[in-house]
């Protein structure tokens, strides 16, 4: 029999999260519970297993995760003081989802909130919404007691003032988000069909190589068996992908990389 698969794990430049569930996180010959994340992000890992040791749900460990890179301001691309937009102003995107439901809850463009991974577990669990945006999802996040802050730093207005300097005029096409929702439905139909996550990591980036031979992006695939893999799309100066581990068989968060195709 073909084993089950999971959602795997898609990035475009920004961290993304995966947990699979299993028995209490203590060292065990079984390789489950799994956390995986995009990047180097060590301290995220660490944050989301500890969530799971204290007895937290997947859910839990994934905000708690990634709250923790919100706080890091992990690799300038995560949280506040980030890529500004047009205006100069720093907003949010974050998305979370429970595997079991497929429930989602997802914030966008999330205004003056540092913590967008919070504000997104609420819609999940306090809204028959799965998207807000803008200055809705503000309200929303104010109502739920979070505090209005300036999402703005020394580093981001710098940013800002470049990006006038240099008088861009086009924003990242919209087109380079379409097809990560296809990778992760993909991917998962190949370990449906019985391939092993790097493989269908592979496959999916070579499918997508066809059409955009020059995107920035690598996906990461897990199994319900907490098998996992990544792949990514090689170009000059993207040779290497990192991202993180932790499982019952691992004492610590460990860096893995792998080599883009
Ligand atoms: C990770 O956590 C440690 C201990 O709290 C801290 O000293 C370190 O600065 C953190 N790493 C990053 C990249 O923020």
């Amino acid at each position: 029999m073909a084993p089950k698969p999971s959602l795997p794990a898609v990035l475009v430049l920004q961290l993304q999260l995966l947990l699979l569930p299993g028995p209490a996180p203590v060292r065990s010959s079984s390789p489950l519970p799994l956390v995986l994340n995009t990047w180097p992000f060590r301290n995220a890992t660490e944050a989301a297993w500890k969530t799971l040791a204290l007895g937290g749900s997947s859910l839990d460990a994934v905000e708690g995760g990634c709250a923790s890179c919100e706080v890091e301001q992990c690799d300038g691309t995560v949280g506040f003081g980030g890529s500004p937009d047009e205006s100069g102003e720093t907003t949010l995107d974050a998305m979370l989802m429970e595997g079991t439901t497929m429930n989602v809850g997802a914030v966008g463009d999330l205004r003056r909130i540092k913590n967008a991974i919070g504000v997104a577990r609420k819609v999940l669990e306090h809204t028959t919404h799965t998207l807000l945006v803008g200055e809705s999802a503000t309200k929303f996040a104010q109502s739920m007691g979070f505090v209005d802050e300036d999402l703005s730093t020394k580093d981001s207005r710098a940013l800002h003032s470049d990006w006038l300097a240099q008088n861009f005029v086009s924003l990242l096409p919209a087109v380079l988000v379409s097809p990560f929702v296809y990778i992760s439905y993909q991917a998962v139909e190949y370990m449906r069909r019985g391939k092993d996550p790097t493989t269908a990591c592979q496959k999916v980036i070579a499918r997508i190589q066809k059409y955009f031979p020059n995107f920035f992006g690598a996906v990461i695939c897990a199994n319900v068996t907490g098998g996992y893999g990544a792949a990514c799309n090689k170009l000059p100066a993207f040779t290497q992908f990192s991202f993180m581990v932790y499982n019952s068989l691992k004492s610590q968060p460990t860096e893995e990389k792998v080599d883009c195709i």
